[in-house]
């Protein structure tokens, strides 16, 4: 799902505090498999000098608009036609304002007027700055233009005010290249994931849960946004950053999934239920923390409603995709899994070995098709 490895990525740095930040979305773009070359501004090198972005992109850093490229060309033209896309983060007042009228006074913004890749923004600055008429008018001016706009976030900054103008943090930048770079073939969709794991109260400070950590739905979810799709992630107790521009419903048990789903079907064209949903629940849970008796303790579970079975049942032409985590008999159990749910897809995990199922980074999967859709 990484659209970015072995592409050429230029990245822009003009003179603003957060600076700093792109030597770690440099990193993050190099360990992701891009090539990745930096043009700065003058003023960019106050704030973090060139050689820290040469060490870490492995090319020389284009700072002066008349330096020597390979063979005949002038780097920056050269730069600028062999890019597949580039980022400006972070991009000031005053790099935005000569881009929107089209002045290109330095390398950077020459480099600018020669890119015909996609271009992405990323405005950091003093929420005043940010906030004024020019900037905001010169900001629509590039957003007409095709420019990629990343709105900054909110919060602390460095003149020590609060409020938007922060650039973001570098692995939402990855995740907006990432979404720059995908077709929009989803574009009009409304794509349904439902995700990690759910929790069934035994008593006010213990449950039952599994050990899904939602790695995989969450992927998912953003590939169908980077996609272009309009998505809504169903989510159990996870502990890693939600998607990028993605609605988020979170819930613990498995009743609330189920609630939260099936109320929230119609109008969607692909549900994707990634979730690992608890079966049972404790029938009478506690409204005190149990103590210890010093006699055992047996707790009476009862089914959980099948979330996926239900939505297969009710379904209305949607494209219904199941996950399947398995440690015996893959394929067989998947086969009768997709027949018993009524589903387009699913996707068999066997829960075996390092790199698939739970927690890992990667997975190993084997798809039993109703249909190909
Ligand atoms: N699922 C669901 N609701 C449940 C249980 C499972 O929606 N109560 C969904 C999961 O999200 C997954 C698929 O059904 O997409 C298969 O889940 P899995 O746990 O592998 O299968 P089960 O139906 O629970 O069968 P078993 O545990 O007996 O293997």
């Amino acid at each position: 799902m990484n659209n970015i490895s072995g592409k050429n990525i230029v990245l822009g740095i003009s003179g603003g505090i957060a600076a700093y930040k792109s030597v770690e979305l440099l990193r993050l773009l190099v360990r992701q498999g891009a090539s990745v070359r930096v043009v700065m501004t003058r003023n960019a090198c106050s704030f973090v000098p060139p050689l820290t972005f040469k060490a870490l992109s492995g090319h020389e850093v284009c700072v002066d608009l008349f330096e020597e490229g390979s063979g005949t060309s002038i780097r920056h033209i050269e730069w600028a036609t062999e890019a597949d896309a580039v980022i400006i983060a972070p991009a000031t007042a005053n790099v935005i304002g000569k881009l929107a009228c089209g002045i290109a006074d330095d390398a950077l913004t020459t480099l600018m007027l020669a890119v015909t890749s996609p271009r992405m923004i990323c405005p950091s600055m003093n929420t005043n700055m940010y906030e004024n008429l020019v900037l905001q008018r010169n900001l629509d001016r590039l957003s007409d233009d095709g420019y990629f706009i990343v709105e900054p976030g909110t919060g602390e900054l460095a003149c020590g005010t609060s409020g938007a103008g922060r650039m973001p943090e570098p692995p939402v930048i990855v995740d907006r290249l990432c979404r720059m770079l995908s077709p929009d073939d989803l574009a009009g969709r409304k794509v349904l994931v439902t995700a990690g794991p759910t929790r069934e109260p035994i008593d006010p400070v213990r449950f039952i849960s599994n050990h899904s950590s939602g790695k995989m739905g969450y992927a998912l979810a953003a590939a169908a946004e980077h996609r272009g799709a309009d998505v809504v992630l169903v989510s159990g107790p996870v502990c890693i950053p939600p998607p990028v521009n993605v609605d988020v419903v979170n819930v613990q048990s498995a009743e609330e999934m189920a609630s939260a789903v099936l109320s929230r079907t119609d109008g969607v064209h692909i549900i994707i239920m990634v979730a690992a949903v608890g079966d049972y629940r404790v029938s009478n849970p506690a409204d005190s923390k149990i103590k210890k008796s010093g006699a055992g303790l047996v707790l009476e579970l009862q089914e959980n409603r099948d979330i996926l079975k239900e939505v297969g049942n009710r379904k209305d032409r949607q494209v219904v995709v199941g996950f399947a985590a398995e440690t015996d008999d893959l394929v067989k159990n998947a086969r009768a899994k997709l027949l018993k749910k009524n589903v387009e897809i699913l996707v068999a995990n066997m829960v075996a070995g390092k790199g698939s199922a739970f927690g890992a980074d990667t997975n190993q999967a084997q798809q039993t098709t109703l249909f190909t859709v």
